[in-house]
C-alpha cells in the first residue's frame, strides 16, 4: 500500500456477477451501511448500467423505516472510525482517482465551451448546460472582478474553465495562474489553453505572503478535510495582499450532522468528506476576512445535465474507460442529486474581503 492508503473504500472496483455481489451486499451493508452497499452492487455490475432504471432507484423515497437505517447505521463511532482512517491518506491518491480518468471522457459531459466540472446557475427550466455555466461563469466574473494586472490564483483549476472566463475579460494571462492536483488536468491545460497550472496541493503548498490580490476556487474546496479548513483559511488570508478579496464556491453539509450516508462520498471520492458550513464561516471569519456576499445555488439540473449527456454518449465513454467507471459515474450524478434534493447540501457562494 501506498502513503497512508488504507484497506477501506478502495479506489478500484472490480467487475462482480450477479451471484457474487448479492453475496457481497450483506458483508458491505454491515460495516459500511446500505447505501454504500447499494451503490457498490450496481457499481460492480459487468455490464453498463440500465440508466434510467439506476436513477429512479437511487433518487427515489424509501420507506420510512430503511431511510432511518440508511441514515444510522453504521452507528457514528464505527462511521467516524472508518472515515478517520480514511481521512489520513494522501489527497492525491483520492484526486487521481476521480479525475485522472481520461480528459475525453470528461469531454462528453461537460459543457463544451468552458468544460467546467462545477455548479452551473440554470435561470430558466429550458436553458442548455452550455448557458448555464456561462451564466455561472459571468456571476463569479463579477464577484471575482479582476481586472488586467492583478495577480489571480484559483485553488483546484481543473479544465482551466474559470481561468479562461478571467483571461476572455481581462486578456492577460501573465497574472493568472492555477493550481490542480490532477496531472491530466495539468497536461490539457498546458497543450489547450497555455494557462500557468502547477501540479501541486493548495493545502500543503506554502504561499508567499501578501503575493495575490484575488484567490478563488470553484468546486475544489469539498476536498479539504474538516481539519485543514481553519489552517487553510489562515493561510489563503496571509497569501492575500491587504484589501484582497476570496470568492469560494462550494458545496457543504447543512448541518453538522454526519449522517451514514456520507460514507458512500469515499465511492466517489475517496479520501475526502464534506464539511459543516458553519465550520467554514467559522474558519474564514477566525481568519479575519469580512463574509461581503453570499448566494445559495441548486445543483439539481447540472448533475442531470451530466448525467443526459453521459448516457448519450455511452458508446464513445465505454471506448474511453471500463464499464465500472461509467457505472460509478452514473451513480454519482444520481447520488449526488438525491443528496441535495433531500436538503443535506448545499451549493454556496461567498465574496470574502482581507482589510485594507
Ligand atoms: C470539482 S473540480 C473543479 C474544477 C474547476 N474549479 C471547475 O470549476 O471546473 C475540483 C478541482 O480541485 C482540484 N483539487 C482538489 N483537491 C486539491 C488539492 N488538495 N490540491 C490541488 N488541487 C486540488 C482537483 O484536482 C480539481 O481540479
Amino acid at each position: 500500500m501506498g502513503p497512508g492508503r488504507t484497506l477501506f473504500f478502495p479506489e478500484r472496483h472490480c467487475p462482480v456477477n450477479l451471484l457474487g455481489r448479492s453475496l457481497l451486499f450483506p458483508c458491505e451493508a454491515l460495516p459500511y451501511g446500505i447505501s454504500y452497499a447499494y451503490l457498490n452492487f450496481l457499481i460492480r455490475s459487468p455490464q453498463p448500467l440500465d440508466e434510467e432504471r439506476a436513477w429512479r432507484e437511487i433518487t427515489g423515497s424509501v420507506p420510512p423505516v430503511i431511510g432511518f437505517v440508511r441514515d444510522h447505521w453504521p452507528l457514528r463511532p464505527l462511521r467516524w472510525w472508518l472515515l478517520q482512517a480514511k481521512l489520513r491518506q494522501d489527497h492525491l491518491l483520492g484526486i487521481s482517482a476521480h479525475y485522472d480518468v481520461s480528459n475525453e471522457f470528461y469531454e462528453l459531459f461537460l459543457d463544451k465551451k468552458y468544460m467546467f466540472y462545477t455548479c452551473a446557475d440554470f435561470k430558466r427550466s429550458d436553458d442548455t448546460l452550455e448557458q448555464a455555466q456561462q451564466h455561472k461563469a459571468d456571476h463569479i466574473l463579477g464577484l471575482i472582478d479582476p481586472k488586467p494586472g492583478e495577480k489571480i490564483l484559483e485553488l483546484g483549476c481543473g479544465w482551466g474553465a474559470m481561468l479562461k472566463r478571467i483571461y476572455e475579460h481581462t486578456g492577460d494571462k501573465e497574472n493568472l495562474s492555477g493550481i490542480t492536483l490532477s496531472q491530466e488536468q495539468v497536461k490539457f491545460n498546458k497543450e489547450r489553453n497555455g494557462f500557468q497550472v502547477e501540479f501541486d496541493n493548495f493545502i500543503t503548498r506554502q504561499y508567499q505572503p501578501q503575493a495575490y490580490d484575488v484567490i478563488y476556487s470553484i468546486g475544489a474546496w469539498e476536498h479539504v478535510r474538516p481539519h485543514e479548513i481553519a489552517p487553510l483559511a489562515k493561510k489563503v488570508f496571509d497569501a492575500l495582499k491587504p484589501g484582497g478579496r476570496a470568492v469560494h464556491h462550494y458545496f457543504c453539509r447543512v448541518t453538522p450532522e454526519l449522517f451514514a450516508t456520507a460514507i458512500c462520498s469515499q465511492l466517489y471520492f475517496p479520501g475526502s468528506i464534506g464539511s459543516a458550513y458553519v465550520d467554514n464561516m467559522k474558519a474564514f471569519e477566525g481568519a479575519g476576512f469580512r463574509i461581503t456576499a453570499r448566494s445559495i445555488h441548486d445543483y439539481r439540473p447540472t448533475l442531470r445535465a451530466w448525467f443526459d449527456n453521459l448516457v448519450a454518449n455511452r458508446k464513445r465513454a465505454l471506448e474511453l474507460v471500463d464499464v465500472q467507471t461509467y457505472n460509478r459515474y452514473i451513480t454519482f450524478f444520481a447520488a449526488s442529486w438525491k443528496y441535495f434534493d433531500e436538503g443535506r447540501g448545499m451549493l454556496v457562494r461567498w465574496v470574502m474581503q482581507k482589510p485594507a
